[in-house]
């Protein structure tokens, strides 16, 4: 036998099984962005490289280290995209979508990113993401957030994710930032891991994210960021806070929380769990007001999120708190050759009359047992059987294969009724 190819690790199949709750998944969130107005934008899998070495910064470990860059058969330099943000703003500017207009977008699809893959960490994986174009207050910032605490709420989640709130300032304020925590970082160099000494002066603000337990009690007494926070950052970050309390959703100001995307300022945020282990944030995102520019677009504000989808299905599966539909809700059974034929017109006919029923039509002969076996596995909640006897009287039997009712027997005109009463 010839060997068989495997999937690329850190990419994985989603089955059957499991596509029913992905289905499920991206359904309420469709409904949810829906009901903000929100219209869907889809961007291609692959940018030019460039694109996202602008955006998200060279020195953050995406673009150090994780992006799957290839030369096309032109030449050109290629990166299968590790968020969508960058894109959406690429889309927006090609389009005109943004200068002077205010745009609240959404998208859903599959990122890529070369990380060690584990529970929750994965090489390819899916994002929903929400960006808003055009708009610079705190109101939107805080729709943004009041609309993942929907999404929870529906998703039966809430009490399994906490908020952690904070503000990057502007990038001056920030720039400050950074020289004094450079600073005080340098008086305390041995007692940062490698990692920390090498980030010192690439990227010091991400020190601030180690959860290596050594640096605990010398990173509480670093200074903070909000002491360096501009007037106008500081009135939008209470602005915020007054909007989040208005709308009862509780938070933690972080001032650790930095982000490990460049093209943020001001807000930034994480809904986090402690269920999944190391990978706990299920959604992330903040406000980029400087991004649209520093792609060749012209100045606007900009604020977003995204939500990583595998990080939802393994909470929603864990709790098991909802129950998914079956894939079929009724099984056309034909007993003989003769009663193919027939079968197959009630089976269409119950899709024409039923549209939203699921109805499987057993293909491949084989006795009453062999097909009652496959009409109980399919999770049908009735089997709609013809056998030659039935045809010439033009009637169906009915097994219920969920409850406890005895077989019934109708004429094909009542089917539709008999349907009807099981119907949710
Ligand atoms: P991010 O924090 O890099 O932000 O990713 C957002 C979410 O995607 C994470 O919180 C996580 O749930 C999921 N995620 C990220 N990497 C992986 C992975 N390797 N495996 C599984 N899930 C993952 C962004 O991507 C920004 N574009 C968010 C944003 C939108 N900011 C403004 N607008």
């Amino acid at each position: 036998m010839s060997k068989q190819i495997q999937a690329i690790r850190g990419m994985n199949d989603i089955l059957p099984e499991h596509s029913r709750r992905w289905q499920y998944l991206e359904g309420v969130i469709r409904q949810v962005v829906a009901s903000y107005g929100y219209e869907e934008i889809r961007m291609p899998v692959v940018e030019q490289t460039d694109l996202f070495k602008r955006s998200i910064g060279e020195v953050t470990d995406i673009v150090e280290k994780e992006m799957y860059t290839f030369e096309d058969r032109n030449g050109d330099s290629l990166t299968l995209r590790p968020e969508g943000t960058a894109s959406c703003v690429r889309a927006g500017n090609e389009h005109g979508l943004l200068y002077n207009q205010q745009q609240r977008l959404w998208y859903m699809g599959p990122m890529f990113r070369h990380e060690r893959p584990q529970k929750g960490r994965y090489r390819q994986f899916h994002q929903v993401g929400v960006e808003v174009f055009g708009l610079q207050g705190p109101d939107i910032d805080a729709e943004l957030i009041v609309m993942t605490a929907r999404l929870w709420r529906q998703l039966g989640l809430s009490e399994h994710l906490t908020l952690e709130l904070n503000s990057l300032a502007s990038n001056a304020a920030r720039a400050e930032y950074k020289s004094a925590l450079t600073e005080y970082l340098r008086g305390h160099y041995d007692v940062l891991d490698e990692d920390s000494q090498r980030r010192l002066e690439s990227n010091p603000l991400r020190i601030l994210d180690s959860k290596n337990p050594a640096m605990a009690e010398m990173l509480s007494q670093a200074p903070k960021l909000s002491e360096y926070w501009d007037d106008e950052s500081r009135e939008h970050f209470t602005g915020l806070c007054a909007r989040l309390d208005a709308a009862g959703i509780e938070y933690r100001h972080n001032e650790r929380l930095v982000r490990g995307l460049d093209y943020y300022n001001r807000t930034v945020f994480e809904w986090v769990t402690d269920s999944l282990g190391a990978q706990g944030t299920v959604c992330a995102g903040g406000r980029y007001d400087g991004l649209v520019e520093q792609l060749g677009g012209k100045g606007t504000p900009a604020v977003g999120f995204a939500m990583g989808l595998e990080r939802l299905v393994l909470m929603l599966e864990q709790l098991d708190n909802v129950e998914l539909p079956q894939a079929v809700d009724i099984y056309v059974s034909a007993m003989g050759d003769a009663a193919e034929l027939p079968a197959a017109k009630i089976a269409e006919r119950l899709r024409d009359d039923f549209p939203t029923l699921r109805v499987m039509q057993h293909c491949g002969g084989g006795n009453f047992k062999k097909q009652l076996k496959r009409a109980d596995k399919s999770g049908a909640e009735v089997a709609v059987i013809l056998g030659e006897e039935e045809v010439a009287n033009q009637m169906v039997s009915i097994k219920y294969l969920r409850a406890d009712k005895p077989q019934a027997s109708v004429s094909w005109e009542q089917l539709n009724q008999v349907i009807t009463t099981f119907i949710k």
